[in-house]
């Protein structure tokens, strides 16, 4: 038996394939490079510990950049250091992509509150519909009371999905309203920048108590966070150079840790495909490039043939030429080679010259007018957004 294991144990690329899986959340201490962050929401929150009122605190930043799992780590290490203290903390964490109404995302308040109190209420059931958003709330400050909670906050995670401000006014009020004997306070969390304005006009002030914003990541510290998960490969297979290679791709295209795992971890699968003992940088340029593809394909699928031998007939000659950019005759030329190739009869240079301007509307290319010197009028000239290598990779495999 133990020799057989042997057996597939060589050539293994992932020995614990979990830590490089996006939905893994890395306890406190495998978060990196978020010390700031982490502090300032555990200073905001520090109050709550002791029995005192939170600060209510808003976070921003683009995605990947931390926001969701900072904020479970630091209310979850909130909750057992209050315990530890004497205190009842308690939050709920509420996805308001999953929870997008005021009642669905009310009713996850009471049911999150429910199971963290556990024993110390009553065992009840938090209704599944026939009750509205107001009432969910009544529960959580009954619950609130039952519990002797100190104080509680709720997450609200992607709160510009939420469609409606109710929730967060009564959670400002829920003290001073004297519903519940408890402080309330919210973090609200938001990947849409612009929605920091129509959260001032929503909220009172005293809800903007703390503003954090998450910075996209830089090399360095996405280099840190992979290499936290380097266990998720068995030992010895990933060459020096993959961590720092995808950390400085990472960081120069997006600044993402999210992607940048993911990264890593298509890397590995097609080392694992190609049954290779060793994850290599070709990996990883392979990856990032079948990333690409995909999200081409994904932009083009549903087009018709036509649109596809445009976008073939761009790559081509872009790949001939020194320029990047063609008038439309010289695409529609290319273009009617295509179409031949295969088979078909071409569109009228007027259609192509639409889907043209359709495509660069879509963002798969860009069109632009140029003046022509010399009495030339001005004439509209195309480029692909991307290389001809992955749109023709991309077309070829549909
Ligand atoms: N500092 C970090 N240390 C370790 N892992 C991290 C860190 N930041 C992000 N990650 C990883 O990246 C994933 C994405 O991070 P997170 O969900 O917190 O992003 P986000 O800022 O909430 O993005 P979005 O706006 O898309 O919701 C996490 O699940 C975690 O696996
Ligand atoms: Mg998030």
């Amino acid at each position: 038996m133990t020799e057989r294991g042997d057996i597939f144990e060589t050539g293994e690329i992932f020995r614990e394939r979990e830590l490089v899986r996006v939905g893994h959340v890395p306890d406190l201490d495998r978060v990196v490079g978020r010390d700031e962050e982490i502090e300032s929401m555990g200073s905001a929150l520090a109050p709550a510990i002791r029995g005192g009122p939170p600060e209510t605190t808003i976070v921003y930043g683009k995605t990947g950049t931390g926001k969701s799992l900072v904020t479970r780590c630091v209310t979850r290490e909130a909750t057992r250091r209050a315990a530890a203290d004497g205190n009842t903390f308690a939050y709920a964490y509420i996805d308001c992509s999953d929870y997008g109404t005021e009642a669905q995302a009310s009713r996850q308040m009471a049911r999150e509150l429910h199971e963290r109190l556990g024993d110390a209420v009553d065992d009840r059931s938090i209704p599944r519909r026939g009750i509205g958003a107001a009432d969910y709330r009544d529960i959580t400050w009954e619950l609130l009371t039952e519990g002797d909670v100190d104080a509680f906050v709720v997450v609200l995670d992607e709160i510009d999905k939420l469609d409606g401000d109710a929730l967060l006014r009564s959670l400002s009020r829920a003290r001073e309203s004297g519903k519940a004997d408890t402080f309330v306070g919210a973090i609200c969390i938001s990947n849409k920048i612009e929605y920091r304005e129509r959260l001032g006009e929503r909220v009172d002030s005293s809800l903007q108590d703390n503003e954090l914003v998450f910075d996209p990541y830089d090399a360095t510290q996405i280099e840190a966070i992979l290499s936290r998960r380097r266990d998720a490969f068995a030992e010895g297979v990933l060459d020096d150079g993959v961590i720092p290679k995808t950390a400085a791709l990472a960081a120069r295209e997006h600044g993402d840790a999210r992607k940048a795992i993911d990264m890593l971890y298509e890397a590995g699968r097609l080392a694992e495909q190609e049954r290779a003992d060793h994850v290599t940088e070709a990996h990883v340029d392979e990856a990032v490039d079948r990333a690409e593809i995909n999200r081409f394909q994904k932009l083009v699928s549903g087009q018709t043939p036509h649109v596809k031998h445009i976008l073939r007939a761009l790559a081509l000659l872009t790949e001939r030429a020194d320029t990047r950019t063609f008038r439309t005759a010289e695409v529609y030329d290319a273009y009617r080679k295509v179409a031949e190739q295969a088979g078909t009869t071409p569109l009228s240079y007027d259609r192509v010259q639409r889907l043209l301007k359709e495509q660069a509307f879509l963002g798969v290319t860009e069109s632009k007018h140029t003046g022509g010197g010399h009495g030339e009028g001005s004439y509209r000239v195309h480029r692909l957004l991307r290389s001809p290598e992955i749109v023709t990779r991309g077309l070829d495999d549909q």
